[in-house]
């Protein structure tokens, strides 16, 4: 692999790294892989699961842009009529642009598309707006936080917060590396029912994606 960019963070080190014979790209957090643009089934299956269960007009928020994969999935789908991306990373941005636009299908070029720089988290707390769907990928699961911080978003408070964004009848998708049965019982006393969907991976345990929706 080849280091393409390399950052320091308030978080860390953020490296960019690609294989030179495949053309795969990595994101590296502190030593610890984030992301690849090696599959993204699941980071698409997260999209299209909430698209079909939300209401119109499909106003569609995603949480982590990675490498691009689900918002790809979201402006290729005609239904959505605006999209925002929160990323905590401004490298992130910044290697979206430079690098990694083929794998969202140069999406931040749609004027459907707004990307806020922020920390998704806190933002929660205090943003206005309504959206017909939440679809968050910003950890490896609700049980799992990249960083101790996140666990806050999946708190009763964390997930009171998100809803409060959700128009009447729209949607909260979550995504997971694994099976995360407290935070599925949680939502499930907040929203009402919960849909499970899991994503078969090539080792190890399916992906799963949480689906929720505001009653
Ligand atoms: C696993 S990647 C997302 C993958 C994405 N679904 C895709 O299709 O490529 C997680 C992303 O969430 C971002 N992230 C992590 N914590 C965040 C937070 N608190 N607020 C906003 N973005 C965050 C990371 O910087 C990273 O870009």
């Amino acid at each position: 692999m080849e280091t393409v960019d390399r950052r320091d963070t308030p978080r860390g080190e953020l490296v960019l790294r690609r294989d030179p014979d495949t053309g795969r790209y990595e994101i590296i957090s502190n030593g610890t892989f984030l992301m690849d643009t090696s599959d993204g089934r699941s980071e698409r299956l997260l999209i299209t699961a909430a698209l079909d269960a939300a209401p119109a007009p499909y106003r569609v928020l995603i949480g982590g842009l990675g490498v691009g994969f689900s918002l790809n999935q979201a402006v290729t789908d005609p239904r959505p009529t605006a999209v925002t991306v929160l990323e905590r990373e401004p490298a992130v941005v910044d290697w979206q642009r430079a690098h990694l636009a083929p794998f969202s299908g140069h999406a931040l070029d749609d004027p459907r598309v707004r990307v806020v720089v922020d920390d998704l988290v806190t933002w929660a707390g205090t943003a206005t707006g309504e959206y017909d769907a939440i679809c968050l990928d910003i950890d490896n699961g609700p049980e799992w936080t990249v960083v101790d911080s996140n666990a806050a978003l999946y708190t009763v408070d964390g997930l009171t917060a998100l809803r409060r964004l959700l128009s009447p009848r729209g949607v909260l998708a979550v995504w997971s590396a694994a099976a995360a049965p407290t935070f599925r019982q949680r939502l499930a006393e907040l929203y009402g029912s919960v849909a499970v969907h899991e994503i078969p991976v090539p080792r190890g345990e399916p992906d799963v994606v949480y689906l929720a929706t505001r009653s």
